[in-house]
């Protein structure tokens, strides 16, 4: 198997579970066009402050939110606990600007994180380091609604960065102290320009803010965005799909993709490139394929409530996984020197020595497995557990080599219908 880097984090559980739920929640909700909506449309605080005014998720009810994310098979949750427009999900000691004093009138974090703990799922924070709403926080030329304002000098007079990393550190001893065990903590995002322009490590005292995540919660998982050369534990692709096992500087590392349903990560009303479920399923199969996790967000709406249309897509992502999870958990990337037939990701358990074919399309009759025939013990379909027998080799002598060469090839025969479900998944018992 691959040696993967070690890293300061307890990742043991997390490439075990694989899945997870990722949640942008916050005023964006009500402007529903994007949650980078302040900074696309230049929209000042004063103005912004209308979402703040009406920000009243009635319909809220976070154990239907876990309930879907279990029932879609996610292991854990990963939740933006403040996004770049500032704006804070639970009760801060330290900023005004936070949901107890919206129409919502309390702390909207603790009961997300009973419920989904109490359906069995771990816990993420999600915290962003850009701020367009603190005092303190230095408005740049590049990003953000302030990005071009004529007066944004002026504005950025008496603006002092060392406070904002201090108030970054002391809400993250909230976090990491007040909501119980805290499994992952994933900071968004560092920018620094070789001009000096952007924002880093050292704008974020990065290394400060590393030691007291270490110092409260040392096995936490922490991700790759402070900025900071070592340290994190897991790196984070985001919105494509890596060609293989992610490496930093030549080695494998522990890696997530975190992934939309459709282009946005804030509840997008009129947002119309939404995923299929099949490719979605197959997003997740070709992740693990890779040795990595799926991080797949949901943007809930104002009124509390997931999108009608992820609701749907988690609910076609259960269906496959209710019988298919085998292939997912506890899997990784196949030995190297198994070979992957065509159209098929192939993912592996150490543990059970099992050898999983997902076939993305369904081929006519026979699928041909390189450097298996002298490995395999039984072979099944995994959606209704039926049995593929291994056809004898001298049977199948014109079948397998008539069009092809042979290297210790396994044929196994297949049902000419492709089986009922999403992606297929072929489970290979290996000799020990
Ligand atoms: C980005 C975006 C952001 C999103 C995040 C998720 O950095 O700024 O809106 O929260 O990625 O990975």
């Amino acid at each position: 198997m691959l040696e993967v880097l070690k890293t300061p984090g307890d990742t043991s559980w997390f490439t075990r579970d694989r899945f997870g739920m990722f949640i942008h929640w916050g005023l964006y909700s009500l402007a529903a066009r994007h949650e980078w909506v302040q900074h696309n449309e230049k929209i000042p605080n004063d103005v912004y402050e209308k979402y703040f005014k009406h920000f009243d998720p009635d319909l809220y009810d976070p154990s239907v939110w876990a309930k879907a994310a279990k029932d879609a098979g996610m292991k854990y949750f990963v939740i933006t606990t403040k996004h770049h427009e500032g704006f804070c999900l639970w009760d801060s000691k330290f900023t005004d600007f936070k949901a107890t004093n919206t129409p919502a009138g309390r702390d909207l974090l603790r009961p997300m994180v009973e419920a989904f703990r109490k359906e069995g799922l771990r816990t993420g924070f999600y915290y962003s380091l850009i701020d367009w709403h603190h005092p303190d926080f230095v408005l740049d030329p590049h990003i953000g609604p302030y990005r071009d304002h004529p007066d944004r000098e002026k504005m950025n007079q008496g603006r002092d960065m060392a406070r904002y990393a201090q108030y970054m550190r002391d809400q993250v001893r909230e976090l990491l102290t007040g909501y119980g065990p805290v499994d992952i903590m994933w900071f968004d995002f560092s920018y620094p320009k070789p001009d000096g322009s952007g924002k880093g490590r050292n704008d974020w005292e990065s290394e400060k803010l590393y030691k007291l995540v270490r110092e409260l919660a040392p096995n936490i998982i922490l991700d790759d965005r402070l900025d900071l050369e070592e340290g994190w534990d897991v790196k984070t692709p985001e919105q494509f799909t890596p060609r293989s096992w992610v490496t930093f500087k030549g080695t494998p590392v522990v890696w997530e993709a975190c992934q939309t349903f459709s282009g946005s990560w804030g509840y997008h009303r009129d947002e119309t490139s939404w995923k299929s479920v099949a490719q979605l399923v197959e997003m997740l199969v070709d992740t693990v394929s890779k040795g990595g996790n799926l991080l797949l967000n949901v943007g809930p709406t104002s009124r509390g409530e997931f999108d009608y249309r992820a609701l749907e897509s988690l609910q076609g992502i259960g269906e496959w996984m209710k019988r298919h999870s085998r292939s997912i958990y506890g899997c990784t990337a196949a030995p190297a020197d198994i070979p992957t037939p065509q159209d098929c990701r192939l993912t592996y358990n150490p543990q059970t020595n099992r050898l999983y074919v997902h076939l993305f399309t369904w081929p006519f009759k026979y699928i041909y497995l390189d450097k298996l025939a002298d490995r395999v013990e039984y072979a099944q379909l995994l959606n209704d557990g039926s049995e593929l027998p291994l056809v004898p080799t001298d049977w199948t002598a014109n079948a397998a080599s008539e069009h092809g060469s042979r290297d210790n090839t396994l044929v196994l025969q297949l049902p000419t219908p492709k089986p009922p479900v999403t992606v297929p998944v072929i489970e290979l018992f290996l000799k020990k």
